[in-house]
């Protein structure tokens, strides 16, 4: 990852310290707007959650290998619910819309764009291999 990337990342901690739960909240707002077949998908609130993960994300971007069990148990929650790997892109598409409306700068959004999408991968590789497990 690239250094100006990762320093735009860390502009946004203090951002997301004070109101990550608020965007987040704001973001499956605009999620289940657009998409309201996924609100079944989920059982409870799980704006803390990804606020949390997001958050650990920006503090640990020099080890993201630190966060190796969190994103195991995520894996497992995102297959007991049957996220699949088309879901990422609307889930992005609602948190983008969710950081222009809190006014989170252009540059702050694209570094989170391509963090995003690290995470993204990474965990839908991690599902895929899970729901092989499952369908064996
Ligand atoms: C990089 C992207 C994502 C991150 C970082 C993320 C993060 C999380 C976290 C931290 C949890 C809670 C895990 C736990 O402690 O049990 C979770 C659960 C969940 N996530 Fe994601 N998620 C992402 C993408 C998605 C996508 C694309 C969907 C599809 C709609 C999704 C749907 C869910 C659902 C349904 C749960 C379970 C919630 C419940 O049981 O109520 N997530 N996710």
């Amino acid at each position: 990852m690239d250094e100006q990337v990762k320093l735009r990342i860390k502009r946004s901690i203090p951002f997301l310290s004070s109101s990550g739960e608020e965007l987040t909240s704001r973001m499956y707002e605009i999620l289940f707007e657009e998409n309201p077949e996924l609100r079944n998908m989920f059982e409870g609130d799980n704006s803390k959650k990804l606020a949390g993960a997001l958050l650990a994300v920006a503090h640990n971007l020099e080890r993201l290998d630190v966060l190796e069990t969190s994103f195991k148990k995520i894996a497992l929650s995102h297959v007991r619910a049957g996220v699949k790997p088309e879901h990422y892109e609307k889930v992005w598409k609602a948190l983008y819309k969710a950081m222009v409306e809190f006014g989170v700068e252009d540059e702050i959004i694209e570094a989170w764009k391509e963090v995003y999408h690290l995470l993204a991968d990474n965990l839908i590789k991690r599902e895929e291999k899970l729901y092989a497990c499952l369908n064996q």
